[in-house]
């Protein structure tokens, strides 16, 4: 335990999450057993484990599992862990939903399919497609989409637009990379696919991309919903506008933090394909 501080924020935390997994038990049963010694070949799997971790491994990555909104979700390597900070993307986009009465949604980049499937699970009216470049992370996205039986959502390849490029859609939502090439929290990071954190020299190549090609695909009256890193509120409300998005907004998570920016688009979409 006291090393695991050196590698982790909630090293206790892990230790219990990595002990249950091993255990196959909910985690009430490690106070109810407080007192139980673990028998020599548990204690054994659980060094590895912990060994893993201080390797550097994510917890989610050790267990295959992480929960996001309601939903237990598969993960792996090939697949960002779903952050609980993204889980504001979707408290918006099922506003956005609302508002609008929107039945066509987009999301780019779903990695393991945490946004997509969140709306999905809420929203089964809804007919949301979901995008990733990796045709492996997809495969996580289809298993949890087959394991909560969600029916409502559409797997697609490709890079960004391009595999919805004859699509219209109401929302579109993303939480594309955004991490400054060189900054540090890419180090710690480095089990994650770089692919699914870094986006150029400012962290906003894919950003500025989906502002671009988002226009010829949003429906009149449509909202733009990206996730962003916290200092980067200007810089995206600017590229938004840029590219003739109008009334850009960022909303803060639960940290105060300025982390999704939502922006309408007026006109018809732009043939920019
Ligand atoms: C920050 S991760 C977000 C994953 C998931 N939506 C989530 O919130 O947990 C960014 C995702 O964008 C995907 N991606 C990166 N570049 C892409 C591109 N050019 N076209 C489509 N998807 C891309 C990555 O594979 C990754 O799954």
């Amino acid at each position: 335990m006291p090393l695991l501080m050196h590698c982790s924020d909630s090293p206790r935390l892990d230790a219990e999450t990595l002990l249950i997994t091993l255990l196959e038990q909910p985690r009430s049963y490690l106070f109810a057993h407080a007192d139980e010694l673990l028998s020599p070949l548990t204690l054994t799997e659980f060094a590895d484990l912990i060994e893993r971790r201080l390797l550097g491994e994510p917890v989610a990555y050790i267990t295959g599992h992480k929960e996001f909104w309601s939903l237990d979700l598969r993960v792996s390597s090939a697949t960002l862990v779903p952050r609980p900070e993204t889980e504001l993307l979707v408290e918006i986009a099922l506003q956005q939903i609302n508002v609008l009465s929107a039945t066509s949604i987009l999301d780019l980049g779903t990695g393991s399919g945490a946004v997509a499937l969140a709306i999905a699970s809420e929203r089964p009216e809804c007919k949301i497609i979901a995008t990733d470049i990796s045709a492996a992370a997809l495969a996580v996205a289809r298993s949890n989409a087959a394991h909560f039986r969600i029916k409502n959502v559409e797997f697609r390849t490709g890079n960004w637009t391009k595999p919805v490029a004859s699509d219209k859609f109401q929302v579109i939502v993303s939480n594309p990379p955004y991490v400054e090439a060189g900054d540090p929290v890419l180090a710690d990071l480095h089990r994650e696919p770089l692919s699914a954190l870094a986006s150029g020299t400012d962290g906003l190549d894919d950003i500025r991309r989906l502002a671009d090609e988002c226009r010829a695909i949003i429906e009149p009256g449509g909202k733009l919903l990206l996730e962003h890193g916290s200092t980067q509120e200007e810089s995206v409300a600017d590229i938004l506008q840029e590219h003739g998005w109008q009334n850009p907004r960022c909303f803060r998570d639960l940290a105060g933090l300025p982390r999704v920016s939502m922006a309408e688009w007026e006109q018809d979409p732009i043939n920019n394909q």
